[in-house]
């Protein structure tokens, strides 16, 4: 394998800065082209600093808040269009720079610029880990070249085929067999290949503007398809197949029945008769294909003219800047489509220049860290003041624990410390009425990012009196509570008395990272999905663990593939499982209709 950054004319020249560092970062290692052995944090000065400064460590965000004037101005961050505020998470001046040395000491911009560059950071696959050349403007120089691939070149090129099509579809040149419009774009796919397209969709709703709807079918529970298409014509719907292997059980059966329901749909219309050809010409006009696998898409009958691709460096859940991202290219056009990822490409620069100490994505990814590891964290939870990135938590479930939670280290040797702590959340007000109080009250340290939006995408009135601004309050009211809480004696001066006044006390302290923008732009919304990743990035390097590879998911489609038989019934493979499986398959025999 070759790892190179090269000019567009064909003359060599020295390496840029990011080269140069990667060259210096990872060698030709035993763990993967380009890669050392993993750094054990708890081993480094830094980690040990940090020990120290957790015994006898009790934050007190009203005092720091009152002793420093400058702590907000010293911990907010400009991000391209975010305004990040760290000041309301408990770390003071000297905790910071122990975690950025921690990220020195471990390595983090070393390997982000050993990624960026190509190196086969995803040890485990032997693959280079490439999201970011997805989004990098057209014309990037130096040209990225990565084993022996133009990467810019063949990115650009899916991506112009991705806006013709998509615009052939929307103009209403690209029809369905009886020569309608698309009406509807509904997305197979599961995993990587549907919760950024759908998050996304959800959260741009009010750029869609070619009346084309987007839908998105990724459970194998048969509910899923079946409610998604019944209201759908089979003449304006056009399918889209989006999975990077072509293998995945799930996308490939509601391929099929999609591919069924279309059949009989158009044929009960009287738009085709029973014949072969009738049936391809069908298929031609109603499916098309993302994947990495172009021969697997032909065998499914799926023209490969009509098939858009992408590359095995691409991660499932880094993948929604590739062809993954047609759907959306067709629903809100190419341009949303480009500024979303220059968002992200913002971000990214932003990480491959910013000193640590000023690093957004590095700085919350060492937080993060200073939580699972030194305060006990086990949970993070994400809560969007926009009803828009209601799939946002989701989506950023599969991008942290399917890339944190390991318990190995990229050379397979044993993690030195905690990883990965569980993401979750849903937008507020909504949570304020559901788990808040746990956030609040509970006897567990739940680290928490609020974000918000300034600009609303419908302004309404309520009686004179902006909603979206009430709904604002509510962010800052959180955020508030949460870091400064209400003492026994401001209770008290309310008048409550007695067993009342600890239960309505609020020891503050709980952290909270503030995240503002102007408005949910595509542009603000690349930059919010690149700083999620670029956290996880940090948090893996940290840890040395691969946060890149998902075998953790394999062992249970296996055994769903065994077990499927047992289902139907095959007594060699009801007779292979263990006594509870069997009870279960019981129970499903006796009690299917
Ligand atoms: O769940 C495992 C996984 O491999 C994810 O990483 C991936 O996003 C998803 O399955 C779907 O895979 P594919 O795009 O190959 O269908």
């Amino acid at each position: 394998m070759s790892t190179a950054i090269r000019r567009r004319s064909s003359a060599e020249v020295t390496p840029s800065s990011v080269a140069h560092r990667t060259d210096a970062a990872c060698g030709r290692g035993r763990y993967g082209s380009g890669v050392t052995a993993p750094i054990d944090p708890t081993g480094t000065s830094a980690w040990a600093e940090l020990a120290r400064l957790r015994d006898g460590f009790t934050p007190d965000l009203r005092a720091w808040f009152a002793a420093d004037p400058d702590r907000v101005s010293a911990l907010t961050f400009d991000l391209d269009d975010l305004r990040v505020d760290l000041s309301k998470n408990l770390v003071d001046a000297e905790i910071v720079a122990a975690l950025v040395r921690l990220a020195e000491e471990t390595g983090v911009a070393e390997r982000y610029a050993a990624m960026r560059a190509g190196a086969h950071i995803n040890t485990t696959e032997d693959r280079a880990v490439l999201h970011t050349a997805l989004r990098r403007p057209a014309g990037a120089e130096p040209a990225l070249v990565v084993d022996g691939q133009d990467v810019d070149a063949d990115v650009q090129s899916v991506l112009e085929a991705m806006s013709a099509f998509a615009e052939r579809v929307r103009s209403g040149e690209w029809q369905g067999v009886t020569g309608k419009k698309v009406t509807h774009v509904v997305n197979i796919g599961i995993g990587g290949s549907d919760l950024g397209p759908v998050m996304i969709s959800t959260a741009l709703q009010p750029y869609a503007d070619a009346g084309i709807q987007a839908r998105f079918v990724s459970n194998i529970d048969p509910t899923d398809l079946a409610q998604k298409t019944a209201d759908l014509d089979p003449e304006t719907t056009l399918f889209i197949v989006a999975s990077k292997t072509f293998t995945t059980l799930e996308t490939l059966t509601n391929a099929r029945l999609a591919r069924d329901w279309l059949w009989a749909g158009l044929a009960t219309a009287g738009a085709i008769d029973d014949t072969e050809d009738a049936r391809t010409d069908a298929v031609a006009h109603h499916f098309v294909a993302v994947s990495t696998a172009l021969e697997k898409v032909a065998e499914f009958g799926i023209d490969p003219v009509n098939a858009f691709g992408f590359w095995d460096w691409v991660g499932g859940r880094y993948s929604v800047g590739s062809a993954i991202g047609l759907s959306l290219v067709i629903e809100f056009g190419s341009k949303v489509f480009r500024d979303l990822l220059a968002g992200f490409h913002a971000v990214d620069e932003h990480v491959g220049s910013t000193p640590l100490a000023e690093n957004v994505p590095v700085l919350m990814g060492l937080l993060n860290v200073w939580y699972v590891n030194f305060l006990g964290a086990q949970s993070h939870a994400v809560l969007p003041y926009a009803q828009q990135l209601s799939r946002f938590p989701a989506y950023l479930q599969q991008l942290t624990m399917e890339s944190n939670g390991k318990s190995v280290r990229w050379d397979g040797s044993p993690v030195t410390t905690d990883t990965g702590e569980v993401f979750w959340g849903e937008p507020g007000t909504n949570g304020q009425h559901a788990f808040y109080q746990l956030i609040h009250q509970g006897t567990r340290l739940i680290p928490a990012d609020f974000i918000a939006f300034v600009n609303p995408a419908y302004p309404l009135e309520d009686g004179g009196r902006d909603v979206h601004g009430l709904f604002l309050s509510n962010f800052l009211a959180q955020t508030k509570a949460l870091a400064f809480g209400k003492t026994a004696e401001e209770v008290e001066a309310e008048g409550t008395t007695g067993a009342l006044v600890a239960a309505r006390t609020f020891a503050g302290n709980r952290p909270t990272t503030s995240i503002f923008a102007p408005a949910l732009t595509p542009r603000v919304l690349g930059e919010l999905i690149a700083l999620y990743e670029h956290i996880t990035f940090t948090q893996g390097t940290v840890w040395g663990i691969n946060s890149f590879d998902q075998w953790g998911v394999e062992l249970g489609k296996q055994l769903a593939l065994q077990i499927a038989p047992a289902i139907e019934g095959d007594e060699d493979a009801i007779a292979a499982q263990d006594a509870s499986t069997q009870a279960l398959l019981e129970y499903y025999r006796t009690h299917r209709d």
